[in-house]
């Protein structure tokens, strides 16, 4: 909800604004100084098929451009009213936007010109994909008729100008912009001249075939794709006043565009500061479960959490009453190694279970899985430079009957990649978050295994700093199902630089993963049946507990915080907002201990933070709160929950020595070391593979898009350029990188426009990261060394719910081919098997072999001979003949290089099976005797290959075919 001096200026009805309205996610399009920036959507649309005077789409979810295969045209037209816009309201530009979803043509121009007449919309529509149009009715146009069925264009297929007012190529699906001059012109035309405004068409390019596209149209089921015009206008002075709109609050605009929007217009002259605006009602969750419809300042005043704006009880479902603080906070156990010890060199096998564990005291037991039985997994201990190894154990069995899961207790959305494979069937893999681990010990997601198998031996060599890591699961598509299930735990690396500082541990360091989760009447989890893009739940446990209680002595405690959460982001802090002060982010200490009142974790992040209770009496009880909006930061999509957890101060004194000034040194990495800056583009696309529902992507790409190889010890920058309206916590497997800063930027015809400076990180944030805050409309930089380990690694957005929906890449640390033994020149004999190897170094390397510049492909070879291995190290060559014989290279390649190897020789020379042994130009006893004597080991009388028969030995054998074939048998 917004209220004044947030206030968003006077963009309204943008597709944005339609996210903002249906799933809570706020935007931002700055006004610039002089002019608003005004969105508005279409208030007719159709569709006019050439084939027949008879065809019209009027009230279709799409409108159509350009030619079918068939060679028809179609021509698509479209209204926006600018009767809100008062006179000397002055155009400066205008962009029309427009989702193209479904062609079958290449790039195409479709362009835009003013329509001449008249036209009408009415109740047509074109059924299945709207292709061939749908039964013209009384009202519509269509390609003769302006108004079916009475009155007719001038021109068949509409009258409009020649002169184009915009154009733009149209390829793939997704969104499209046409702006310029002609554009605003047009416009400021309509707006002087009201009765002239009948519009554009859209024509595309109708002199070859195909060409057609179809758009979604006003009337599309899902609003983010729908048409919408961007408009740059001053208003005269004077013809604007506050307005205020349910969800938004106060926007200056005009009296016109207010009522558009449903707001309530507060007059010309008046303005948003102070916020004129009554607040709105809407749902509100009181403590004891009940709900009532109120304003958000009494909701709060109630201690309620407001659902939003216009939220009504009917839809909202509130938490069940549990009462807060009524169980300890669980301390999860220390894991126990097979092999070594905890904090050292050990090994580990760690089975998933399943099990019913009581999450609070009056809530039935509840299905959750664990590691190693544990709710919250065991703490794994380790210590910098020792070798941990784990074997991961799928051990996930119903927990009633015993036997192996084959189905999921939460609901799978099978559509989804990775169950639209495996199904039901609860596949698991491991992550160590923020470990620097060899990419076959990373659990990629690819990696997953079922339940009665178990991982490869997982090896984490840990060189890395003293660091508070966690382990979850990464299943592709299952992750967030598997987490909400339970599976994460802690891994913490000590190191001697953290053991030298003076720093509370021992039972005055704790861990607190906080995660928020719902539950049904009976106890088990509830997540929602299919796909959400954002998933709330609307009690937060810590350590497994729902609001446990801490009893603590007088003195100062590390707690590790992690945000194990799948979508939920948390703004903590402690009544009367005293000072804190966090020492270390995810990926280990930071330089100094950083003073705050309070601290934002997105799902993934880590903070060591310190708290001193020594201030307080002993008695004295502090609620750990929260205030962070869902989704993160504008609100709207979920219930606050604003209690965490309570720390009830005792009588005894702890740690109450100062923290030291500095702790380690975190050396910046300097951005000249970088070689080089790739750019990722965090939005929505339309509907991939999961039917209609948008996805989130990066660069618009999906999983199996490898585009980043990153050189094997070298330094990118990476920005995240979010042009959406929620955070994102963007984290890179395998590195810990440095934020380097953020800038703000507008859209601008479709285009990321900077704005203002760069700005540095958070002060919390200058130490290792490896999930950052993308925040909405910024660029947020990060540099990161790309050392150690080659392969595939994944990165992606942390809220769970994201990255099972394809806002997860993956990137290639790649180490280039190098040529280490090339082929050497080889002689076979005519029908034998020549081989030739080609050894390189380099990561995921690919082969082909060439002979005389020629691609040599696997399989018989039309000349006799058979080849094997063309896109292998090895080239085996069977039955060589003469044909066979020539110059041959390999040519290995990777994502970041490629080599050739120097070419070999390949002689093909005389049979392979000659029987004249002892080479006297007969074929006779002779020859039986001389190889008899090479069988012997004596083979002065021939220089021959003694095993005759080729089959590997040199014996008997070899004699007797030698004996057959002079009796007068063929060669074997
Ligand atoms: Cu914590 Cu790839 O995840
Ligand atoms: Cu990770
Ligand atoms: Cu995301």
């Amino acid at each position: 909800m917004m209220r004044a001096g947030q206030r968003r200026s006077s963009w309204i009805g943008s597709r944005m604004a339609w996210a903002a309205w249906t799933a809570g996610v706020l935007g931002m399009l700055g006004a610039t100084a002089h002019a608003d920036i005004i969105t508005i959507v279409p208030v007719a649309d159709t569709t006019i098929y050439e084939e027949s005077d008879e065809l019209s789409n009027g009230a279709g979810p799409h409108f159509f451009a350009g030619r079918t295969a068939s060679g028809i045209n179609r021509r698509a037209l479209l209204r926006f009213d600018f009767s809100a816009f008062p006179a000397g309201t002055i155009v400066h530009s205008a962009t029309l936007v427009l989702e193209m979803d479904r062609t079958n043509a290449g790039p195409e121009p479709i362009v835009v010109h003013r329509l001449l007449n008249a036209w009408g919309e009415a109740g047509s529509i074109a059924p299945g994909g709207g292709g061939g149009g749908g039964d013209a009715q009384p009202g519509d146009a269509t390609w003769l008729h302006r108004v079916f069925p009475d009155v007719f264009w001038s021109a068949a297929g509409a009258d409009f100008a020649p002169t184009p007012s915009a154009s733009t190529p149209v390829d793939g699906v997704g969104t499209y912009f046409w702006s310029g001059l002609g554009l605003a012109s047009d416009i400021q035309y309509w707006i002087d001249s009201p009765a002239q405004n009948h519009g554009w068409i859209l024509v595309g390019n109708e002199s070859d075939q195909p060409t057609a596209k179809r758009f979604a149209s006003r009337q599309n089921q899902e609003p983010a794709l729908r048409p919408y015009l961007q408009i740059d206008v001053t208003f005269p002075p004077g013809s604007t006043g506050a307005c205020c709109i349910p969800v938004l609050g106060c926007v200056t605009t005009t009296a016109g565009l207010c009522a558009q929007q449903g707001g309530l217009f507060q007059g010309n002259g008046t303005n948003c500061s102070p916020d004129p605006c009554p607040e709105f009602t809407g749902a509100c969750c009181l403590p004891n479960g009940s709900c009532t419809e109120t304003t958000p300042s009494a909701c709060a005043a109630a201690n309620g959490s407001y659902a939003g704006d216009l939220t009504s009880c009917v839809t909202t479902s509130c938490a069940q009453p549990l009462t807060p603080f009524v169980d300890a906070l669980p301390i999860p156990p220390i894991a126990q190694p097979t092999t070594g010890v905890p904090g050292g060199a050990a090994h580990y096998d760690i089975p998933m279970r399943e099990l019913f564990a009581q999450l609070h005291r009056d809530l039935p037991p509840t299905r959750v899985w664990g590691y190693s039985s544990s709710v919250l997994g065991p703490t794994i201990e380790a210590r910098r430079g020792q070798t941990v190894t784990v074997t991961w154990q799928n051990d996930l069995r119903v927990f009633e009957t015993g036997q192996y899961r084959t189905t999921h207790p939460l609901p799978v959305d099978t559509c989804l990649h990775g169950p639209d494979v495996n199904g039901e069937v609860p596949f698991t893999v491991v992550h160590l978050h923020g470990g620097h681990v060899p990419a076959n010990s990373d659990g990629h997601p690819d990696d997953a295994f079922p339940p009665g198998t178990s991982s490869p031996l997982y090896t984490y060599p840990n060189n890395q700093p003293a660091a508070t890591l966690w382990y979850h699961d990464h299943s592709l598509g299952l992750t967030r199902l598997n987490v909400w299930m339970g599976l994460a735990g802690f891994y913490l690396i000590r190191d001697d630089a953290e053991d030298a500082l003076n720093i509370p541990r021992g039972t005055n360091e704790i861990p607190l993963a906080i995660m928020d989760r719902s539950f049904n009447p009976d106890g088990s989890f509830f997540y929602p049946p299919s796909w959400h893009e954002h998933v709330f739940g609307d009690h937060i446990l810590v350590n497994g507990k729902v609001w446990p209680y801490l009893h603590v002595k007088r003195g100062k405690y590390r707690f590790r915080v992690l945000n194990a959460s799948n979508s939920r982001a948390y703004t903590l802090r402690l009544p009367g907002q005293p000072t804190f002060w966090q020492i270390a982010s995810d990926g280990g200490l930071l330089p100094a201990p950083v003073p705050m009142t309070n601290l934002t974790l997105t799902p993934g992040e880590r903070a060591d933070i310190v708290i001193d209770f020594a201030p307080y009496a002993p008695g004295t009880e502090l609620v750990l709160t929260n205030n962070a909006p869902s989704p993160f930061p504008a609100g709207g999509g979920g219930p606050l929950v604003s209690q965490v957890m309570k720390f009830i101060v005792g009588p005894d004194a702890g740690h109450t020595d100062p923290l030291p000034a500095s702790l380690v040194p975190v050396p910046r990495i300097d951005e000249s070391e970088a070689l080089l800056e790739r750019e990722f583009l965090l939005r929505k696309i339309p509907g991939h593979h999961c039917g209609q529902s948008d996805v989130w992507a990066i660069n618009g790409l999906m999983w199996d898009d490898i585009t980043e190889f990153p050189l094997l010890g070298s330094t990118e920058v990476w920005s995240w350029i979010n042009r959406s309206g929620v955070t994102h916590p963007m984290h890179i497997h395998l590195v810990q990188f440095q934020v380097l800063d953020r800038q703000n930027f507008t859209v601008q015809g479709g285009q990321v426009v900077p704005v203002g400076d760069r700005f540095p990180p958070e002060p919390n944030e200058m130490g290792w990261k490896d999930t950052v805050q993308a925040r909405p409309f910024q660029i947020t930089r990060v540099i990161a060394r790309f050392e150690n380990y080659a392969g595939r690694f994944a990165y992606h957005c942390h809220i769970l719910e994201h990255e099972d929906h394809e806002m997860m890449r993956q990137f290639e640390v790649c180490e280039p081919v190098a040529i280490v033994t090339p082929p050497t020149n080889t002689q076979a004999c005519e029908g034998g098997t020549a081989t030739l190897v080609a050894e390189v170094s380099g990561s995921s390397v690919q082969y082909l072999w060439f002979r005389d510049g020629f691609p040599l492909a696997d399989g018989p070879t039309g000349t006799g001979s058979t080849i094997l291995g063309a896109t292998a190290y090895v080239l085996q060559i069977s039955g060589a003949g003469p044909a066979d014989a020539g110059f041959y290279y390999c040519l290995a390649t990777n994502g970041c290089s490629n080599a050739t190897s120097s070419a070999a020789t390949l002689t093909v020379s005389g049979p392979c099976c000659d029987p004249d042994f002892n080479q006297d130009g007969n074929v006779d006893q002779d020859d039986i005797a001389c190889l008899a004597q090479a069988v012997a080991g004596d083979p002065s009388c021939s220089d021959m290959d003694p095993d005759f028969n080729q089959d590997g030995n040199v014996d008997q054998d070899d004699i007797d075919a030698l004996a057959q074939v002079v009796a007068g048998a063929p060669c074997p």
